[in-house]
C-alpha cells in the first residue's frame, strides 16, 4: 500500500545527511512509485542557512546528482522537483516555516499527514521539537528522530521527556539505519521462516556470537562530531546493540511493531551492564594529529567488547562486538560459532587438520548481503582428512535486487506508513544507556593501533578461548 498523502518537512535540509542520504532517498522513493499519491517536501534550516524554493531545488538536484542512484532528469525529476519548497525556522522566528507548511498542505489538498524529519545535531534537537509544539505544527504529526539519541542515560531521558511533551510515543520514529538494511531484516526471515536455523539458535548449540563492523574509513574530517562521541556511542550503543537485539530475540508473536519491539527490549533488559574489564578501547595512530582533534584526546576510534545476555537462551554464550575506524577492511558481519562436537571418532591427524577450521554460520549484511554456513567436510582422497567446506546464500545471485531499498529509503517509507517495527523505542534506548553506564563512567584508557590493522593486539585476550572470525569474501 502507498502511504497516505503527506507533507514531509526536512529539518537540516542543507546538512550532510540530507545531501548524502535523505534527498537522494526521497527521490528514489518517488521514482520507484512508493511516495504518496500526493505529497510535498518542505526543506528547513535556521535563517542563517536559509534557501529560497529555487535554491532548495538546486541543492536537491546537486545532492541527487552526486549521491543518488539515478540522475536528476526526466519527467520523474521534474515532478519531484516541483514538490520541493523551503521554509526557514528559528526558535523565535518560525513564521516562514509555518507559512511554507501551510502552502504545501494547500497544494496537496485535503488533510495530508505531516511528517517531520529531524536531521539536526543533538544540540538543536530540543529547540526544534519545542518549536513544533508551540506552533501547533506537531498536531497529529509524526516525527523521525536521528541518532545519536542522547549521550548517556540522563540525556536520553531528557530527550525522551522533551519529545513526549509534544509527540506521544506512537508518533515517534527513532532511526537506527542498520535496522533498515535488507540483510538485517533477513535475520528475521532466516530465523523464523525456516526449520533449519532456529533449532540451533541457542546456548545448546552456539558457543559464542560475534558482531563485527570494522570500517576502513577514518573519521573523514568529522572531528567535531567524533571527538565528543567516540566509537562506542557512535556505533555500539546504536547500531551493534540493535543488531544484537535482532540476533538474540525470542520469536515475536507477530512481525508487527509492538511484538517485535517488546522482544527486542527484553533482550536489552537481559543484557548484563557492560563490564569495563571486558572492553578494549583503541585509537588509530595519527588520530590525535587530525585537524580539530585534541592532541591529548582520549576518544576511542575503536572498541571491542564482550556482552553477556543473561536469559534462558543465551546464558554463558559471550557476544563479542567490534567496530572501529581505519581498520584493515570494511565489513558488516554476524558470526555464530557452533559448539564443537566430539571429534574422537576421527583419526588424530584428521582432528589436527580440523584445528582452526570453522564450524559457523556467517551473516554478512553488507548490501546486498549473504549467509554462509561453514563446516568441516571430508577432503577427497584415500584418507579421512577434514577440510573447510561451505554453503553460501548470496542475495545478489539468488534474487533480483531491483526492488531493494537502501536503509534510509526503507525507513522513511515505513515512517510514512506509520509502521514503527524497525524503529527504536524509548524504553529500549534508555535501557541501552543504562547497560552502558559502567563503561561510560570508567572507560579503560585507549590503546594505540596502526591504521590498516584489526585494532589493538589485546583484543585476542578479550575473546579467548575463542578467536575473532574473519570470513572470506564471496
Ligand atoms: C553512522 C556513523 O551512523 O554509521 C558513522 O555515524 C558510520 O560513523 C556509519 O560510518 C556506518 O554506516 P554504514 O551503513 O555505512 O555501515
Amino acid at each position: 500500500a502507498r502511504p497516505e498523502d503527506h507533507v514531509v518537512v526536512l529539518f537540516g535540509a542543507t546538512g550532510d545527511l540530507a545531501r548524502r542520504k535523505l534527498l537522494p532517498g526521497l527521490f528514489h522513493l518517488a521514482k520507484a512509485g512508493l511516495m504518496p499519491q500526493r505529497y510535498r517536501i518542505v526543506g528547513s534550516a535556521p535563517a542563517a542557512e536559509a534557501l529560497d524554493d529555487e535554491g532548495f531545488r538546486a541543492h536537491a538536484r546537486q545532492a541527487v546528482a552526486e549521491f543518488g542512484r539515478s540522475a536528476p532528469e526526466g519527467p520523474a525529476w521534474k515532478e519531484f522537483e516541483s514538490a520541493l519548497s523551503f521554509g526557514a525556522a528559528d526558535p523565535d522566528a518560525p513564521e516562514p516555516l509555518v507559512a511554507a507548511v501551510g502552502d504545501a498542505e494547500q497544494a496537496v489538498g485535503g488533510s495530508p499527514r505531516r511528517l517531520f524529519h529531524l536531521a539536526v545535531p543533538p544540540v538543536a534537537f530540543t529547540s526544534v521539537v519545542d518549536l513544533l509544539g508551540s506552533t501547533g505544527l506537531a498536531q497529529e504529526a509524526r516525527v523521525i528522530v536521528e541518532k545519536p539519541f542522547g549521550t548517556d542515560l540522563a540525556s536520553a531521558r531528557e530527550l525522551n521527556a522533551a519529545v513526549h511533551a509534544v509527540f506521544d510515543e506512537s508518533r515517534v520514529f527513532r532511526i537506527d539505519h542498520f535496522l533498515g538494511k535488507e540483510a538485517v531484516d533477513n535475520i528475521l526471515a532466516l530465523r523464523f521462516a525456516n526449520g533449519l536455523f532456529e533449532p540451533l539458535w541457542n546456548r545448546e548449540h552456539i558457543s559464542h556470537v560475534q558482531i563485527d563492523v570494522p570500517e576502513q574509513i577514518d573519521i573523514q574530517g568529522r572531528a567535531h562530531f567524533f571527538e565528543g562521541t567516540g566509537t562506542f556511542r557512535d556505533m555500539v550503543v546504536t547500531h551493534l546493540f540493535q543488531l544484537l537485539g535482532f540476533v538474540a530475540m525470542e520469536p515475536p508473536v507477530a512481525l508487527e511493531a509492538q511484538s517485535l519491539r517488546d522482544e527486542q527490549v527484553k533482550v536489552f533488559r537481559s543484557m548484563r551492564p557492560v563490564d569495563p574489564a571486558h572492553v578494549v578501547r583503541g585509537q588509530y595512530a595519527g588520530y590525535r594529529a587530525e585537524s580539530g582533534v585534541d592532541p591529548a584526546s582520549d576518544t576511542e576510534t575503536f572498541v571491542a567488547l564482550r556482552v553477556d545476555v543473561d536469559n534462558w537462551r543465551w546464558a554463558g554464550v559471550p557476544f563479542h562486538l567490534r567496530s572501529g575506524k581505519a581498520l584493515a577492511e570494511g565489513r558488516h558481519v554476524v558470526t555464530l560459532g557452533l559448539r564443537e562436537p566430539v571429534l574422537r571418532m576421527f583419526p588424530l591427524d584428521a582432528r589436527a587438520a580440523a584445528d582452526g577450521r570453522a564450524d559457523e554460520l556467517v551473516i554478512d549484511f553488507a548490501d546486498p548481503g549473504s549467509v554462509t554456513a561453514r563446516f568441516l567436510a571430508k577432503e577427497p582422497g584415500p584418507a579421512m582428512q577434514l577440510g573447510q567446506g561451505s554453503m553460501v546464500f548470496d542475495y545478489g545471485s539468488s534474487f533480483t535486487t531491483d526492488n531493494a531499498l537502501e536503509a534510509y529509503e526503507h525507513l522513511i517509507l515505513q515512517a510514512m506508513l506509520g509502521d514503527q517495527a524497525l524503529f527504536t523505542r524509548s524504553d529500549g534506548i534508555e535501557r541501552l544507556w543504562e547497560v552502558s553506564a559502567p563503561l561510560l563512567e570508567s572507560p579503560p584508557p585507549v590503546q594505540p593501533y596502526a591504521p590498516g590493522t584489526w585494532g589493538p593486539d589485546s583484543i585476542e585476550a578479550l575473546v579467548a578461548p575463542y578467536r575473532w572470525h574473519l570470513p572470506e569474501r564471496h
